[in-house]
């Protein structure tokens, strides 16, 4: 039996990765042109399920093929903290011999804990733990370096952004080779927009993943069949193309379900029928709902809710003076909504006052469970 060449996993690097060529070069280009290129400094935004995860190791992989360390982090309290010590493995090995007699994984973590750094020193002490670190890489070559990765950006805590850009900042300065790539939602921009410190943020080569070219998926599905024996073309090929929308996700739930279809009579039949195309649709579209609509919308607000329900009345896209009719608010209220909808990436805007949803079948899924989401209010 083969195994199913798509991986519909979030932040699984993807067997293909389709249609981030251009993202690719940018990085290796920074990497290449040393010390203070653009590439060395990203931040890289788009919608749940975009591919920012799977982007950030696709990084690391070419960082660590031109011999750099890596280092890959997660947004969440106590970011600046994790670096510190991720750096300095010696202070780690310190606090665990110099307390001996305390032994058990709770014993060391109670003596891990009182190397508490305040926010005040933290910059500092972040900036000494890259240099150390830098001086240790570079002392075996000259073209090593560090790359550091951030995932979730948006969850950070202001004060360990701060460290982080202050310590990045002084050691960009300094020539050295170290990259730094964050990734979030792209309500990050937004979230501190006004905020001085983190104009740095702002600073770093802007990316925001998009929807894959449509053209990409087809070549990539039928190369994918192809590859494992089954040949996926004409109409069914069409179809499934069209199903995922160019949304990433998408693409490996797409492909997933329906070679899962198609693999059951490949022994006799090695052909997607439309059949086994639509039914590998139907099979990815309700995991899209499970996974990726229903946590989404759980997360929003119920106003926030209430404005996408009332988009889902339209079969297409929606005027916001209309919208704000339904909600019985005004436009400046409705349009408090629709703001940060528009940064969340649930919508976008469609020209002529309009907005439209801007994740796959969003629209439908809403209408599905629209009794559910009623209820709640
Ligand atoms: N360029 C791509 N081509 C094909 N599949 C992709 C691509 N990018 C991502 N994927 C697939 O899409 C899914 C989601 O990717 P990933 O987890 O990186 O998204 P994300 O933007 O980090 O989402 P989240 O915001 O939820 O963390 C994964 O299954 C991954 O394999
Ligand atoms: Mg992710």
């Amino acid at each position: 039996m083969s195994t199913n060449p798509f991986k519909p996993t979030a932040g699984h690097l993807p067997p293909l990765l389709v249609g981030r060529e251009p993202i690719i070069a940018d990085f290796e280009e920074g990497l290449a042109d040393g010390p203070g290129a653009p590439g060395r400094l990203m931040c890289v935004t788009g919608a749940r399920g975009v591919g920012k995860t799977v982007i950030l190791t696709e990084f690391g992989n070419i960082a660590k093929s031109h011999h750099w360390e890596v280092l890959d982090e997660t947004a969440s309290s106590g970011l600046a903290e994790r670096l510190v010590e991720r750096l300095q493995p010696t202070k780690r090995q310190l606090a665990t011999t110099i307390k001996p007699e305390i032994t058990g994984p709770q014993g060391i973590g109670a003596s891990l804990g009182q190397i508490s750094i305040s926010s005040q020193q933290m910059p500092l002490t972040l900036r000494e733990a890259l240099t150390h670190r830098l001086n240790k890489i570079e002392k075996r070559s000259k073209d090593r370096g560090l790359l550091v990765t951030v995932d979730e950006t948006q969850a950070a805590d202001r004060n360990d952004l701060v460290a982080i850009a202050t310590a990045v900042q002084h050691l960009i300065r300094e020539n050295r080779n170290i990259a730094f790539v964050f990734a979030g939602l792209p309500t990050i921009t937004s979230k501190w927009l006004n905020d001085e410190l983190l104009t740095f943020l702002r600073r770093a080569q802007p990316e925001r993943l998009a929807d894959v070219p449509l053209p990409e998926v087809e070549t990539a599905f039928s190369n994918t069949f192809a590859q494992s024996g089954i040949t996926l073309a004409g109409n069914p090929l069409t179809e499934a193309t069209e199903a995922t929308q160019g949304y990433p996700f998408m693409i490996q739930l797409v492909g997933y379900n329906i070679w899962r279809v198609a693999n059951r009579h490949a022994a006799e039949n090695p052909v997607v029928t439309e059949e086994d195309a639509s039914k590998g649709i139907e099979d990815a579209r309700r995991r899209l709902g499970n996974t990726v609509h229903g946590p989404e919308l759980d997360g929003l607000s119920q106003v926030d809710r209430t404005y996408l329900l009332a988009m889902a009345k339209d079969d297409g896209p929606s005027f916001t003076a209309e919208i704000a009719k339904r909600l019985k608010q005004s436009q400046t209220y409705a349009n408090i909504y629709r703001t940060r909808l528009l940064d969340g990436d649930f919508i976008k805007n469609a020209g002529w006052g309009r907005v439209d949803f801007a994740i796959p079948y969003l629209r439908q899924y809403l209408r599905e469970h629209d009794a559910y989401y009623m209820q709640q209010e």
